[in-house]
């Protein structure tokens, strides 16, 4: 059976607003949630030779022939009775009886908290929304509150463990990412982050944090009765927060939150010695989550808009325009501009994409509703502003984080595709996998810029697991090598070209079913290299070999998010010289964001967007010309 990604959420919009919002502790079905997850399965260990042989199949189209042949001599010496790799793979599956999952906290550790380059572009990616037309300032203010009132709508589901359980090829999954999106941040460390959760404290925060014109607030949003803030109530503190945060002087301190996490573990430091200070972070970090009202950005034309929003969303644009108007650690930021751009940015460690997008489509769905209960006035407190005592270190800091932005803010090359000519009706009439059918269109643009294949990388959901993030589906096979290479080659048939379509997309679609199964072979080779590092055994040479090098080199990162909305998620490459690509596929339409970095001269992300319609409706008219293919 295909693996569906049957989401069941949210019927939001048939239900009255009034009827969703209710008190947390008056509907709590305590130990619905630790139920569901008892119910999963444990991460299976793949068999070591499995992993061994499929690891050798992915390297076939993007390692050299000789390089190959030394990685044979290599991986049959690791994986022979009595070696090294046997002695591994028992270590991983006794951590495997041990643990909930054998994974989860290596992964978190190595792909998030131990990794020392900036969250922003490296790390968080950004959501970017249809434009919301507002006509004065009293709009975004407006939607700002709509928005929070979703936002603590969802939260409610969450609090009340009532969330609806999401399936994946007709499997429940995993739901812990959702208990960790709300009230938690990203704390920088001198070597290694970690992640505070306040949802699970004895006293749950009961607040959100507002940044506007680079300074912070504290807005509760319940009321005495435990109730939320409605909209009208939160769109009258929001205006109090906007008047009181006028001024346009304000040092950005948020914008140390875009360091090298080396260089902001130690400004941290340095900043929380101060009392105020370290009352004030706090505040932010024990947020249920932060709201940005952003300054307007440059106006950019038509056709490039949706580019400008997606940058907004992941870097904000620079210390003049929104950078210091975030708190990048911060695990959920919704930012709202005065112009109608809107989305969010999230900090990866606790979670994917798709419990993101869940929450967005109820959201979106949210606001769309008409306001049906009007509550009385009460007069509510002034939300508190946070105050930051700024020594001459500060200072400087500050603007060292400011240089090392703008710097990365010209490196970086976004381009935000809507592909109008179809979506994914047309690879599913075709009888293809349109995600399959997606990332073959990739193959063959970057086969056609390049000349060659490139590693690919594309996430694969292991929720279906206790504690499961992602797996890896390697997309340059050597069906999608075969398939790339023929293309454009005058000497070959339709037919023939059609029937290698067909074959790499089948492959890519079986390697995505082992991923979801816990069958692939990354999470696997981790977890042995890990396991070296932990019997303090010498590296094996597998993991040293420059055909493993090339492995992790991924060319192309993408990722699909899909979403009831119509919307894109966006983030920066993993590697100096390559690309990433997100992107939803739709029914009659595809929204991709495609980047890259304008100090590689080699990549344009420009480029490679159009390379990818261009594939896409080379593949179409292939299918349509072919016999075969007729419906
Ligand atoms: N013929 C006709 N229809 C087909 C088909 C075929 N041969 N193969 C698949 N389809 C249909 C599916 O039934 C599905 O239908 P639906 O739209 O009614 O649900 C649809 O096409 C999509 O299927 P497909 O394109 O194959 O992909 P998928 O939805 O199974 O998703 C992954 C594939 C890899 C994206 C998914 O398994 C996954 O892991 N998602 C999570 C990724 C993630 O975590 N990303 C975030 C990282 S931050």
């Amino acid at each position: 059976m295909w693996g569906i990604w049957a989401r069941t959420m949210v019927k939001v919009g048939m239900v009255k607003p009034c009827c969703l919002v209710k008190p947390v502790s008056a509907t709590r079905i305590a130990g619905r949630y630790l139920a569901h997850q008892r119910g999963l399965s444990c991460l299976p260990v793949p068999p070591l030779q499995q992993t061994c042989e499929r690891y050798l199949a992915a390297l076939e189209p993007i390692v050299e022939a000789e390089e190959l042949t030394h990685t044979k001599e290599l991986v049959a010496e690791f994986q022979k009775p009595g070696g090294v790799g046997e002695r591994l793979q028992k270590g991983l599956e006794r951590r495997a009886q041990k643990t909930e999952n054998w994974l989860s906290d290596w992964w978190v550790q190595t792909a998030y908290l131990d990794y020392r380059m900036p969250v922003v572009v490296h790390s968080s990616p950004g959501l970017v929304l249809p434009r919301i037309e507002f006509n004065d300032r009293q709009g975004q203010m407006r939607y700002a509150a709509k928005l929070i009132a979703g936002v603590l709508d969802f939260k409610t589901m969450i609090d009340n463990e009532t969330l609806p359980v999401e399936y994946l090829g007709g499997s429940p999954l995993c739901m812990n990412q959702f208990y960790e999106l709300l009230s938690s941040c990203r704390i920088p460390g001198l070597k290694r982050d970690s992640v505070v959760n306040h949802a699970k404290s004895s006293r749950p925060p009961t607040h959100i944090t507002v940044v506007h014109n680079f300074q912070f607030f504290v807005l509760d949003v319940y009321n005495s009765d435990r109730t939320p803030l409605t909209a009208d109530q939160l769109y009258v503190q929001l205006e109090k927060i906007w008047n009181s945060s006028l001024q346009t002087n304000k040092e950005p301190i948020g914008i140390l939150t875009t360091q090298h996490r080396n260089s902001w573990g130690k400004a941290y430091l340095n900043l929380i010695k101060d009392k105020t200070n370290k009352q004030s972070v706090q505040a932010i970090q024990r947020s249920i989550f932060t709201v940005c009202l952003d300054a307007p950005m440059p106006r950019t034309s038509q056709e490039m808009y949706r580019s400008r929003a997606a940058v907004q969303m992941l870097h904000g644009g620079g210390s003049r325009w929104n950078s210091g108007n975030r708190w990048f650690d911060k695990t959920l930021q919704f930012i709202i501009g005065e112009d109608g751009t809107w989305g969010l940015n999230y900090e990866h460690a606790p979670a994917e994409g798709p419990p993101i997008v869940a929450l967005i489509d109820h959201v979106v769905e949210y606001t769309k509703m008409p306001e049906l209960v009007r509550t009385p006035m009460v007069p509510l407190p002034m939300p508190k502003k946070l105050r930051f005592n700024i020594t001459p270190e500060i200072k400087k800091d500050i603007e060292e984080a400011k240089q090392n932005m703008n710097i990365m803010v010209q490196d970086l090359d976004m381009r935000v595709m809507v592909f109008e000519h179809f979506g994914k009706n047309l690879p599913k009439a075709h009888k293809m996998s349109p995600d399959a059918f997606i990332q073959m269109a990739l193959q063959l643009a970057y086969y056609r810029l390049h000349q060659r294949c490139g590693s690919t990388y594309e996430s694969a959901s292991l929720r279906m697991f206790r504690l499961g993030r992602t797996e890896t589906i390697r997309s340059a096979s050597i069906d999608s090598a075969n398939f790339a290479k023929a293309f454009d080659d005058p000497s070959k048939q339709n037919s023939e070209k059609v029937a290698l379509l067909e074959k790499a997309v089948k492959a890519h679609r079986s390697y995505t079913d082992r991923a979801i199964r816990g069958q692939a072979i990354d999470r696997h080779l981790l977890g042995l290299k890990m396991q070296a590092i932990e019997d303090l055994v010498s590296m094996p040479d597998v993991f040293m070999d420059t055909s493993y090098a090339v492995a992790m080199h991924y060319k192309l990162s993408t990722s699909q998010v899909p979403a009831k909305t119509d919307c894109v998620m966006c983030f920066g490459p993993v590697v100096p010289d390559g690309y990433a690509t997100c992107y939803n596929p739709m029914s009659n339409h595809i929204n991709f964001a495609v980047s890259a970095f304008n100090s590689c001269t080699e990549t344009n992300a420009a480029h490679m967007a159009q390379a990818l319609e261009d594939a896409l409706l080379d593949m179409r008219m292939l299918l349509e010309q072919s016999p075969k293919a007729k419906l």
